[in-house]
């Protein structure tokens, strides 16, 4: 048996490119005592990687140039050193950019295919979803009768913001994304009240047309120019969840500052940085809630898959310039 994993080959200068990722054949691991062997089947790209491709100081480490690369991935266990897990068992894990994983036992979470397709577990049931339920609830403390922006509305966390707002009472839910073909999904498929191409003229202008009333909630998955629009359009005592900033993720120099920031005097709103990792103790609850809207299809999810680990480098870049719709996924095998 021959493993495949995919390597950070050297640190990209603003936007990556396929000669920053290399991907070598190599000899499957063996497992020693506590740990298990895993045949990842999919894996995760996330625009978090990016982050780690740099050599800076964040909540996660970075990614060490020549090293295989790491994130979210589900398989299924062919060897096995504890009791706790057999051959067969499927497993959630953070080893993935590689088609064979040495997983200390503790570091890997049963998951149950037959409760959820096993991809579920990266997006929609998985980190991106808590992302949403978390950040929308706690940190921007949504509440029924909400107005709600979200940017990036279309992908795996975004997706979930907005139909989560609907269908927890938000009086309108106005996303935006990148395409015609988006737009369309986020209006017609996923039920939002209204959203715009951000790409078709400024976005605050486009955000004032579809909120003429102003919004109470922004989840910021954008920043930039979208979180400008959204200080412009937010109402006094709105609040604004600080997701992401993928807009900023391949600069090269320093971005600019929201340039209307004085807003929030007048305004008094609030605005939360959120990350995931503090919010696990919301998991049980997050999946009690959501996975029954996800069965049922209240809560709708799509996947963009990119077959093959030879392709995980093409499938994070394609993240990266939006080719996704929905959660970006590797199948391995
Ligand atoms: N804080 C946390 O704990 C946490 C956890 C997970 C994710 N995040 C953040 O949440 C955001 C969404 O993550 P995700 O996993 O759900 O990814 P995603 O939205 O599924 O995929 C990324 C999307 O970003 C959009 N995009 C790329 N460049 C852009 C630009 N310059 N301006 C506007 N949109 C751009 C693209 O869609 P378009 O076609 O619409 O441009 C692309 O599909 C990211 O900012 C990510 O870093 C944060």
């Amino acid at each position: 048996m021959q493993a495949t994993e995919i390597r950070l080959a050297s640190r990209p200068d603003g936007f990556p490119t396929m000669a920053d990722f290399a991907v070598v054949d190599t000899e499957v691991p063996a497992p020693a005592e506590g740990q298990i062997l895993v045949r990842n089947l999919v894996m995760s790209v996330d625009p978090a990687m990016r982050g780690r491709m740099r050599d800076t100081k964040s909540y996660a480490p970075p990614f060490a140039v020549g090293e295989v690369m790491s994130g979210g991935a589900v398989g299924e266990v062919v060897e096995s050193t504890v009791d706790a897990f057999k051959p067969g068992d499927h497993v959630l894990h953070q080893l993935g950019w590689r088609t064979h994983a040495v997983v200390d036992a503790k570091h890997a979470v049963k998951v149950d295919a037959n409760a959820a397709p096993l991809t579920t577990y990266l997006g929609v049931l998985g980190m991106p979803g808590l992302t949403a339920y978390s950040g929308l609830l706690e940190t921007a403390e949504f509440k029924e009768g909400d107005t709600v922006f979200v940017s990036g509305a279309a992908g795996a966390v975004g997706s979930v913001v907005g139909q989560l707002a609907k269908l927890k009472g938000a009086k309108r839910v106005i996303g935006s994304a990148g395409s015609a073909e988006k737009v369309r999904h986020l209006v017609e498929d996923l039920g939002f009240d209204a959203a715009f191409n951000y790409k078709d003229g400024p976005v605050a202008e486009q955000l004032r047309a579809a909120a003429p009333e102003g919004i109470d909630v922004y989840f910021d998955n954008v920043g930039g120019e979208h979180l400008e629009a959204a200080i412009d359009s937010i109402n006094l005592h709105g609040r604004m969840a600080i997701c992401g900033m993928i807009s900023q993720y391949n600069a090269t120099e320093p971005t600019p500052a929201p340039r209307n920031l004085v807003q929030i005097i007048a305004k008094r709103f609030t605005m939360r940085g959120v990350l995931v990792l503090d919010h696990f103790g919301l998991q049980k609850q997050f999946v009690a809630e959501v996975a029954p809207l996800v069965a049922s299809g209240q809560l709708k999810y799509e996947e963009t898959i990119v077959e093959g680990i030879r392709n995980a480098p093409e499938a994070f870049l394609g993240l990266l310039n939006g080719a996704n719709t929905g959660k970006m996924l590797v199948r391995i095998t």
